[in-house]
């Protein structure tokens, strides 16, 4: 069909398997999981506390190696590569945002983004656009001022900018308003909902929150260790608007 591309797939998850070991205990926390998350996708997985949405989450962004199965992040297996490229990947490709927003508490909203910017450039950074993406957060007259300054809702759109900073192409949130009240909460839902709308960041987000579900266009349901409504978007084919 003319003006109709297929999507490219950002992260494909196989028959992940997490089991965690304290001591001679051994705590399984995936048992099998596939899905896929096409490019521009905006993707909301819930499930009850314990179900392994967080070490989904963590095993999608490399930050930890599963027991068994594969995540390939734009074709590459981030589950069998050394730790330096798996860091390498996490750093160019991934955001994250956390419930606890974890901004360093001794650097301002501005250093804390510039600091993101030096990492993911080795040292470079261009100055004025930690002021431009706190412009676009509503919260550039925060930029001076440190996390023990800023309300729990401006904290996390600092984070959030610190997030996208770098526009990687998938940004992984776990419970980002689950310390908000109901008016942060929404701001920050209208943020990252605006994100995918205008610059096509794909966004992962889990959630407690049915408002934070319902602004997904996908919702991945867990239980026990599986997802349990595995439909998968086979055909999901958008206009595209540049041909
Ligand atoms: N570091 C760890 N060591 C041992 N067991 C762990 C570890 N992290 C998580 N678990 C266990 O793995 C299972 C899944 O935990 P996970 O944190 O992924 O759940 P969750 O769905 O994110 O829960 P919540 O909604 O409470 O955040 C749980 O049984 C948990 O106790
Ligand atoms: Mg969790």
């Amino acid at each position: 069909m003319i003006g109709v591309k297929r999507k490219k797939d950002l992260i494909v998850v196989e028959d992940l398997q997490m089991v965690y070991r304290v001591g001679k205990i051994e705590v399984p926390a995936l048992r099998g999981v596939d899905f896929t998350v096409k490019e521009g996708e905006f993707v909301a997985v819930v499930g009850p506390s314990g179900c392994g949405k967080s070490t989904l989450l963590h095993l999608m962004g490399g930050l930890m190696k599963p027991t068994a199965g594969r995540i390939l992040v734009e074709g590459i297996c981030i589950s069998s590569v050394s730790d330096v490229e798996r860091t390498r990947i996490r750093r160019h490709k991934m955001g994250f945002v956390f419930q606890s927003y974890n901004l360093l508490n001794t650097l301002t909203a501005g250093e804390n983004i510039a600091l993101a910017q030096r990492i993911h450039g080795d040292g470079y950074y261009e100055k004025g656009s930690a002021r431009r993406i706190l412009r676009l957060l509503g919260v550039e007259d925060k930029m001076d001022h440190k996390p023990c300054e800023l309300s729990g809702g401006e904290q996390q759109r600092v984070a959030i900018a610190r997030a996208v900073v770098n526009s990687p192409p998938l940004l992984l949130a776990d419970e980002p308003t689950g310390s908000l009240d109901s008016e942060n909460s929404r701001m920050v839902l209208d943020i990252l909902q605006e994100l995918n709308q205008s610059s096509g960041q794909t966004i992962i987000i889990i959630t407690h929150d049915p408002e934070a579900a319902s602004t997904a266009h996908r919702v991945l349901e867990m239980r026990d260790g599986k997802i349990v409504n595995p439909v998968q978007n086979l055909f999901y084919a958008v206009e595209d608007q540049s041909s």
